[in-house]
């Protein structure tokens, strides 16, 4: 069965901002495109096209104007609603019938991966059936996360949700190479002490059969977080000294739709006329010729 993806774009950005903004944390921008973006092409750069976006239901309009149906991406989207943000797990519930026994890749809607051999590693973790990916990267600040330890075999010894002594300083990322078998064992998952369901319990099941996969992202790739100001401008930091210095995007939807033979000219040339003209379309014009 295809991988199907999901966008946990839930929760609120009143961290960030006084909730009375109205704006989902999700759509801010990071230099020069939403924050959502950056997510999706981690999806669709594993090749990965029929997504689900789970959003808060006041938050949902927005999505939708913004993301429409995926089909100026060659994607096909599907929205839908977490009314409160009762943890990361039971996106899998909500998402159980999208997914109809599919094997997932469940990405935060705020969480942003680069690295040169990035899809590589993407598309070798959806080749994966059976059992669960997920990528560990090496932190300052490891109690801010999940973390994972693991022994020189790469097997799971204990998975903990932001712990007060880590016992590594391996944080597992936000995104999810799960099985088929997500949405039933999501089930069993009960609420933590801070009333959540943990990500890191449902994880948890996996390790316990042996079949929960850790792999690095080392040196060369970047993990970039945006839940407070200063870190939603080193992103965007980031992202502006890439794209500058080489002259490509990061985060260019259409781009990989593009380059995949998801989309063909004509419909890019399509897409390009809702555009307006800024240097995001001026890139696509030149992609194009
Ligand atoms: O970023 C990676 C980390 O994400 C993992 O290492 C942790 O294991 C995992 O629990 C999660 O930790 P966070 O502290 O970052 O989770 P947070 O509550 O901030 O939620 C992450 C994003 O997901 C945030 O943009 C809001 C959204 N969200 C969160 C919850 C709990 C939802 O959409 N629904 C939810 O129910």
């Amino acid at each position: 069965m295809t991988r199907k993806g999901i966008i946990l774009a839930g929760g609120t950005g009143s961290r960030l901002y006084p909730a009375t903004i109205g704006i989902s944390k999700q759509l801010l921008p990071i230099y020069d495109k939403p924050m959502i973006y950056y997510p999706l092409t981690t999806l669709m750069l594993a090749g990965i096209r029929d997504i689900a976006i789970i959003t808060t239901p006041q938050d949902q309009a927005q999505f939708q104007s913004v993301l429409g149906d995926g089909s100026q991406w060659g994607c096909d989207f599907t929205y839908l609603v977490q009314p409160s943000p009762d943890g990361l797990a039971q996106a899998y519930m909500i998402a159980e019938a999208f997914l109809a026994g599919a094997p997932s890749a469940m990405i935060l809607g705020d969480n942003m991966f680069f690295g040169h051999s990035l899809t590589e590693k993407l598309k070798a973790a959806n080749a994966d059936a059976v059992g669960g990916v997920v990528f560990g990267y090496q932190v300052q600040d490891p109690g801010q996360y999940g973390v994972v330890e693991i022994d020189n075999n790469k097997r799971v010894l204990s998975i903990e949700e932001k712990p007060a002594n880590p016992r590594s300083n391996l944080a597992i990322t936000g995104l999810y190479f799960l099985d088929g078998t997500a949405p039933t064992r999501a089930k069993r998952v009960t609420p933590s002490a801070r009333g959540e369901l943990e990500i890191t319990d449902l994880l948890q099941h996996y390790a316990d059969d042996g079949s929960l996969v850790v792999e690095q992202l080392g040196r060369g790739y970047a993990w970039l977080d945006t839940g407070t100001h200063s870190s939603l401008l080193d992103a965007g930091n980031f992202v502006r000294t890439l794209e500058n210095r080489q002259g490509v995007q990061m985060g260019c939807p259409e781009e990989i739709a593009f380059n995949a033979g998801w989309i063909n000219t004509v419909t890019l040339q399509e897409h390009l006329k809702k555009l307006g003209d800024n240097a995001y379309s001026q890139y696509l014009r030149e992609l194009l010729n």
